[in-house]
């Protein structure tokens, strides 16, 4: 039976492929390529020995979905295909709207349609907004502040909608928190387009030489060295979680939002310290202003993860140092 994986191209999504061909899994990868090129698909294929089949199909476009459902055996869907720049999020809403949210519309249309009624979704802990109370548990109230987390809000909401109204399907939305590191093998990352948004490539794009030294945004938040703090997680504790959550739906109905953290948080200054230490390069910064939009900590409370999925990260943050090091020293451009 087959897994279909939408933006199975992208750092998440070609991290779990890997650990799902390792484990026998049978996936069906689809991605856009907007965002990803296609060597990762030789790179899924030196690291698991297995060509992976690979659609490129976009799902604001229904009818090549359903095209492609019809033709497939499909028996889940692992939804990963989504823009997740907060910022550009904020300057372009409709166009993550009509990506995130209508083409999530299709994709679950099709699934009614053709009676495919498991899938696990990429969600975020950006979904909580300002925390109320530290560390966040699913049950700490959604108000994202962004339309990139509001999209991911209304498609855990529609999940759940579906679920209530249609008790044959079950769904999981995953609630990522900081997800970073690279496959051990260095031939799998991350590979944003032009200059990060996030902390973990912009260190590593300092180390490389590319970028001169990092901005630390923020010195005087109430923490531990006044650096902002957040909950990292390796990607392939990340992607395991996956895993987890499909063999899940085998055996439960009905619709769940989980936490997918370490359960603890490092900040700015923590995690540049671990990067240097272990990996023996220095990383100039620089103190700036906060960033908009910012929050101080937070971090997740990961039991349900452990209750329900039988998961908890075994990953450790020197790992992550060490892994997205050994993948942006190895491939300085990235994929190109
Ligand atoms: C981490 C920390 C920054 C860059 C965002 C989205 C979230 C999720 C992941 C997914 C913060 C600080 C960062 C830099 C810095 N999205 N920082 N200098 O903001 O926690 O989460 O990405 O797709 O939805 O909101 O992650 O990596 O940007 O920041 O000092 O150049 O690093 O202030 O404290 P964030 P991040």
């Amino acid at each position: 039976m087959t897994i279909l994986v939408t933006g199975a191209t992208g750092f998440i999504g070609s991290h779990f492929c890997v650990q799902a061909l390792q484990q026998g899994l049978d996936v069906l990868l689809l991605d856009n390529l907007e965002n990803s090129s296609l060597k990762v698909l030789d790179a899924i294929e030196q690291v698991t020995g297995v060509k992976p089949n690979f659609i490129e199909a976009d799902l604001r476009d229904k009818s090549q979905l359903t095209q492609i459902f019809s033709v497939n055996k499909i028996d889940s869907v692992v939804h990963f295909a989504g823009y997740k720049a907060v910022g550009e999020s904020a300057t372009n809403p409709l166009m993550y709207y009509r990506n995130n949210v209508a083409g999530s519309i299709n994709l679950l249309e099709v699934m009614k349609e053709q009676a495919v009624h498991k899938l696990v979704f990429s969600s975020s802990a950006t979904v909580y907004g300002e925390p109320v109370f530290n560390p966040y548990t699913e049950e700490h109230r959604k108000l994202p502040f962004n339309p990139y987390g509001q999209t991911k809000s209304m498609m855990e909401d529609m999940m759940a909608d579906l679920c209530k109204s249609d008790s044959q399907f079950s769904m999981v939305a995953l609630r990522y928190f900081n997800p970073i590191g690279a496959h051990p093998s260095g031939k799998l990352g991350e590979d944003p387009k032009g200059i990060p948004n996030n902390l973990m490539p912009y260190i590593t794009k300092v180390a490389v030489g590319e970028l001169a030294e990092l901005g630390v945004f923020g010195d005087d938040y109430d923490t531990v060295d006044g650096t902002g703090v957040r909950d990292y997680i390796h990607v392939m504790d990340l992607a395991e979680g996956h895993v987890k959550a499909i063999e899940y739906l085998n055996n439960h109905k009905g619709y769940e939002a989980i936490n997918l953290g370490a359960g603890h948080g490092y900040s700015v200054l923590q995690l540049v310290k671990a990067f240097e230490d272990v990996n023996q390069v220095k990383i100039p910064y620089v103190i700036k202003p906060r960033r908009e939009g910012d929050l101080a900590a937070y971090w997740a409370d990961a039991t349900k993860a452990e209750k329900l999925l039988g998961w908890t990260t075994q990953l450790t943050i020197n790992d992550m140092v060490r892994d997205s090091w050994a993948w942006q020293s190895r491939n300085p451009k990235g994929y190109n």
